[in-house]
């Protein structure tokens, strides 16, 4: 009974919204270079549905009041809704995307109806890279090994060195300023100290261990004990 009741809302529901819902829009389509002598910056998202904001730029818990986000509603425009978020005293670790989303997104950046992003840089002037946190990252041969020497400028240039030496002309080795190195077929004798120096001097240290990918040991283990000791094989597989 509840079924029948349900179903004319819902259709009504999906008529009215895909005639009447378009995707949230950012007033910064690209991106946006903030530099050292910006007291803030802003952002204008609108939308025909109620929206929020997303970022993964690393606040700090006492950086939070300067995040300061208002919401209007213009009733007689397409874009009935609209929301300003707005970042004052803006530092290096404010780099990073920034999202508007409708409710129920999941992934900000695949869902191009629902949510609208953005990059922002903040260079104060000093400091090439956003953040100098030393990382300690275990990572196996099948995965991709991400040093996150994101930059404050999208062309400030970052050196890799490992161990001390220059990392030059590895093929394996890519780089983008929103991510960091990413560095792809990895072998046992990538581990070890990876320090990534900016133009602007400072640094960013990761210690990397390489192992062999697990999964992989596990099911040639298992197949070969399979048929001598089923206890083995279950133990191997939980594991
Ligand atoms: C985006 O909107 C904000 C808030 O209205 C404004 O301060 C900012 O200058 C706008 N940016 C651009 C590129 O228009
Ligand atoms: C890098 O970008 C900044 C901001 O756009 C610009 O002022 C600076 O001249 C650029 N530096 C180089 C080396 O291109
Ligand atoms: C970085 O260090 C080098 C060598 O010590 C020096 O020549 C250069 O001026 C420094 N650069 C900055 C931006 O401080
Ligand atoms: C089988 O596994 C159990 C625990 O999972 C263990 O106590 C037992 O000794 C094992 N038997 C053999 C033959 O390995």
């Amino acid at each position: 009974m509840k079924v029948f009741s349900i179903l004319p809302v819902l259709l009504l529901w999906q008529v009215g919204s895909t005639w009447s819902i378009k995707p949230p829009r950012l007033n910064v389509t690209e991106e946006l270079i903030v530099g050292p002598q910006d007291e803030f910056f802003s952002l204008r998202c609108e939308g025909t549905a109620k929206m929020h904001w997303s970022w993964t730029a690393d606040f700090t818990e006492e950086d939070i009041d300067v995040v300061k986000i208002s919401y209007e509603n213009h009733p007689h425009s397409d874009y009935t809704y609209v929301s300003t978020l707005t970042v004052t005293k803006p530092q290096s670790i404010d780099t990073g995307f920034y999202f508007c989303a409708y409710e129920g997104v999941r992934d900000y950046k695949a869902n191009l109806e629902r949510a609208d992003h953005t990059y922002i840089y903040v260079f104060d002037g000093s400091q090439g890279l956003v953040n100098h946190d030393f990382t300690n990252k275990r990572v196996t041969t099948a995965d991709e090994l991400i040093i996150g020497c994101r930059t404050t400028l999208p062309n400030i240039t970052v050196e890799l060195f490992k161990n001390d030496e220059e990392v030059t002309g590895d093929t394996r080795l890519s780089f983008d300023p929103k991510i960091g190195f990413t560095y792809k077929n990895l072998e046992l004798q990538d581990s070890g100290m990876y320090e990534c120096r900016s133009q602007y001097n400072d640094s960013l240290s990761t210690l990397v261990s390489v192992v062999i990918r697990k999964f992989k040991t596990v099911s040639l283990h298992a197949f070969s004990f399979f048929f001598a000791r089923r206890n083995s094989t279950l133990w191997l597989c939980k594991n």
